[in-house]
């Protein structure tokens, strides 16, 4: 069963169209700067978690980019980005970043990586703690913003304002049968985890139409939303990667949700859930199953 998630307080004075404005216009600035100043032959900084789990110079600038023009525009919001990035504010207001979300992809130049960028409300340490009220995903490639308020709609519109070309509202798919379902998914980086999460789709691969593995959470999430995939499941994501795809989602009517029992219990690192109504039950059925039951 899912429900709907009550829309936060703002602190006063705040709107979510001024928020969601100041998400599209910092995301799309780092969507640009990554694409258009990436430098020849970039590559690997260092790695984080496994050999795998890499940074490029380009995320660093990316977040160090954000992260000072969100500090000029709101210089009392906290600041948490996956690059270190950790600001604590007085507004109740955070700014949950990923300067690149895909950044294997990135590094490859193969063209599916995005700027994701939310502002939530609540304790964006915490597990289950917080909401987002505003977020943009901006893809340097394609050129598009796909951005969300709370209760304003879920949109993609052109990087460049100045294009007479109108917004699009978002809309998610209405499948409601797995077996028609094209699955968005993805991998951690680290070997364990892998090995579990290719036991779980050992178990959902004959069970739906195809799955997809696109290497960035954000635009899967994006995906789901604009009805492009019917639905998106994977484990160990971190808040950056899903805060603003999450918003984008529900704005778009969609339902997310993570593993709790609970009725609409909150994503995170022990799942991420998301599909129309019709079907994400079903869907996150398929990965709370023990893994033992796969086979
Ligand atoms: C990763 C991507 C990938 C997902 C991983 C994320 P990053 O983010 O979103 O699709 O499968 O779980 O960590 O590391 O490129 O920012």
């Amino acid at each position: 069963m899912t429900t709907a998630r009550p829309v936060p307080a703002l602190p006063d004075g705040v709107t979510v169209e001024e928020l969601e404005r100041l998400c599209v216009e910092v995301a799309v600035e780092a969507s640009r700067f990554i694409r258009d100043e990436r430098p020849p032959r970039m590559g690997v900084a260092a790695t984080k978690s496994t050999e795998t789990d890499v940074v490029t110079v380009m995320d660093r600038r990316s977040e160090e980019l954000l992260h000072r023009l969100i500090q000029a525009a709101r210089p009392d919001d906290g600041i948490l980005g996956e690059e270190g990035a950790d600001v604590t504010g007085t507004s109740g207001l955070t700014w949950v970043l990923d300067p690149i979300d895909g950044t294997v992809n990135y590094l490859y130049e193969i063209p599916a990586y995005a700027v994701s960028v939310a502002v939530v409300v609540g304790d964006a340490h915490s597990q289950g703690g917080w909401t987002p009220v505003a977020g943009a995903v901006a893809d340097p490639c394609r050129r598009l913003v796909h951005h969300a308020g709370r209760g304003t709609g879920a949109w993609t519109s052109p990087e460049d304002p100045t294009e007479s070309v109108a917004p699009e509202r978002l809309s998610v798919s209405a499948e409601d049968r797995l077996a028609r379902t094209l699955l968005a998914t993805g991998f951690g980086y680290a070997p364990e985890v892998r090995a579990r999460q290719a036991e779980v789709l050992r178990r959902v691969l004959p069970l739906v139409r195809d799955i997809r593995r696109i290497g960035s959470a954000a635009l899967d999430l994006v995906r789901v939303a604009e009805g492009s995939v019917d639905a998106y499941a994977e484990t160990g994501l971190n808040a950056w990667d899903l805060a603003a795809g999450w918003l984008v989602v529900e704005e778009a009517g969609g339902v997310v949700v993570g593993a709790g029992e609970e009725p609409g219990s909150a994503p995170g690192t022990a799942l991420t859930v998301a599909a129309g109504p019709a079907l994400v039950d079903q869907v996150r059925a398929l990965f709370v199953a023990p893994v033992d039951a796969a086979g």
